[in-house]
């Protein structure tokens, strides 16, 4: 965000992910929590990010890792209390971080009050129509009422002993609520405000391509994969027509508070033209966007998905967002380490060989290309360390449900996931006191890459992502806008923003000639001579 910036902040924010469980553990306890967070503020301070948005931090069995949320008011005690989350967005205030909290309106968790009430109410009752729950087929009900897929693998439907079905698109502990009844609109509204009134800035929305499902509930006719993009327009649970009338709801009440609340979807839709509808005026303010996250290592790519996502979003006045990694996805020193590199690749062949020097290359060009173009950026705790996916955690030690639901042929998500390495040479490097076990095993390799020996590293990826947000909130051209491209051999981009910036981007195998004329601003490795070398991103001070 550019301090001169009069635009709203979301338009050119940087966003840090923390991942609550794995980000800092305050009690000693081996799960990070609110109190790791507010040690790690200064951090976050001088790290030069805008705001950070926080995973689920609510009461939950923690069946997906807080995405099975128990009360949506409340604070998971492992995490602390009320009065710490409280405190921690003060103190985030005062640090000139902003707040995102992670809202996940598709399911609760199996032991939310709401979903307890409606299996004692049983078939029929006000209680059980919160829920999307449905008489099976077949003689004795006893078959499911579709064939929809759980995201996480296998059906999508339990049974409950009274013979009805219930859906869960997600883990059966995840049960869907039914964004047809009015009350369960009301009460996500007052849970909105509930957190607006403690002063945070805004919503994360889980899943917000899901909540309305098709009318009589048909056959979807295929299965799913977990956060995989639908290819259909018409699909009976995905990012149907419905779910804007409730953003557009959710918008309103944002728009009572002062200060610029904002949105951010999680809508994995079939492409920019489909994610342009949910931050359409009088919608969310913004939407992730998932095809950058997705694209190959790839010079036509990139730029193909660069313009279609400025072009889609930029027609309904929304700023694009740029990411590269999340709690979901493979990380991207380790995608771009691999030779295909499309894709996030929650499945990942593991049998493909990795180059993890290339890996960081790569991934610190991506960063100075992520962090030049138009509009915010995410930031994906611990890819400001150059972290790569821990693809060797022993089996016994993986949580994610997708291990157990996919019958173990996926690993899941654990590798993204693993706790930080803060400081010291063995684990758990300052994450936890010292002989605390972590909830996931952290690597005997992460050594040189805690937060504490990459700040003394001029070198290291902490070095590079602090230049480039700190050039970032200098520079005039930064942020919001509009880009220009400029013509360059194959394997090439080269654009230029105004006034007087321009971003180099060599994914060509070849040396590139820089430009003329030109300063050189930051470099993601060394340059040669006058030539970028591959795999080697440049911000240059150029003349307009
Ligand atoms: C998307 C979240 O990012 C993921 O971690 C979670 O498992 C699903 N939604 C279900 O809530």
């Amino acid at each position: 965000m550019r301090a001169t910036d009069s635009a709203p902040w979301w338009r050119s924010a940087v966003i840090y992910q923390i991942y609550i469980r794995s980000f800092a553990d305050g009690n000693g306890d081996g799960v990070g929590d609110i109190a790791g967070i507010r040690s790690r503020l200064p951090y976050l301070r001088d790290l030069g990010v805008d705001a950070v948005w926080i995973t689920p931090w609510y009461p939950s069995p923690m069946v997906d890792a807080g995405y099975d949320v128990a009360d949506y008011t409340g604070i998971e005690p492992a995490f602390g209390t009320i009065a710490d989350a409280e405190a921690f967005i003060a103190e985030a205030h005062d640090h000139g971080l902003r707040v995102i909290l992670d809202i996940v309106p598709n399911h609760s968790s199996d032991r939310h009050a709401w979903f307890e009430a409606a299996l004692a109410a049983g078939p029929g009752s006000p209680e059980r129509d919160r829920y999307v729950f449905r008489p099976g087929k077949g003689e004795h009900g006893e078959l499911p009422p579709n064939d929809w897929r759980a995201a996480f693998g296998g059906g999508a439907w339990t049974r409950v002993p009274d013979g009805e079905w219930y859906l869960h698109l997600f883990a059966e502990a995840q049960p869907d609520l039914n964004w047809e009844n009015t009350e369960v609109r009301r009460d996500f509204e007052k849970i909105l405000a509930f957190w607006f009134d403690r002063g945070v800035d805004g919503f994360r929305i889980d899943v917000a391509h899901g909540l309305i499902k098709q009318e009589g509930l048909p056959d979807a006719g295929e299965s799913v994969d977990v956060l995989e993009p639908t290819k259909r327009e018409d699909h009976p649970h995905w990012d149907r027509d419905g779910v804007h009338e409730i953003f557009r709801e959710w918008r309103r009440v944002a728009d009572r508070y002062e200060g610029d609340r904002a949105f951010v979807a999680e809508a994995w839709v079939s492409g920019p033209a489909r994610l342009a509808r949910y931050v359409r005026p009088g919608e969310l303010q913004t939407a992730f966007n998932f095809d950058f996250l997705r694209a190959p290592w790839d010079a036509a790519r990139l730029r193909e998905v660069i313009d279609r996502s400025l072009d889609a979003l930029g027609a309904v006045g929304a700023p694009a967002t740029w990411v590269l990694s999340n709690h979901d996805v493979v990380r991207h020193v380790t995608r771009y380490g691999r030779p295909h590199t499309e894709g996030h690749g929650p499945r990942a062949d593991t049998s493909e060989p990795l180059d993890l020097a290339l890996g960081v290359r790569r991934a610190r060009a991506a960063a100075l290309l992520m962090l030049a173009l138009p509009g915010g950026a995410y930031v994906y705790q611990g890819e400001e360390l150059g972290l790569a996916e821990v693809e060797d955690i022993p089996e016994e030690s993986l949580q994610d449900p997708v291990w157990e639901r996919s019958g173990h042929t996926s690993r899941g998500r654990d590798g993204c996931r693993v706790p930080l390495p803060w400081s010291g040479d063995a684990p758990p490097y300052g994450f936890s006191p010292d002989g605390v076990t972590t909830w996931l095993p952290q690597p005997a390799s992460w050594t040189g890459l805690t937060a504490e020996a990459e700040a003394a590293d001029p070198d290291s990826m902490l070095a590079l992502y602090r230049a480039a947000l700190r050039v970032r909130r200098e520079h005039p051209a930064l942020g919001e806008g509009t880009l220009r491209w400029h013509e360059t051999p194959e394997g090439v981009l080269l654009f230029s923003r105004t006034p007087g910036f321009a971003c180099a981007v060599n994914l060509s195998g070849a040396p590139y000639p820089l430009p003329a004329h030109h300063e050189v601003l930051l470099a993601s490795g060394p340059l040669e001579g006058g030539a970028l070398p591959h795999d080697t991103a440049v911000w240059l001070a150029v003349d307009d």
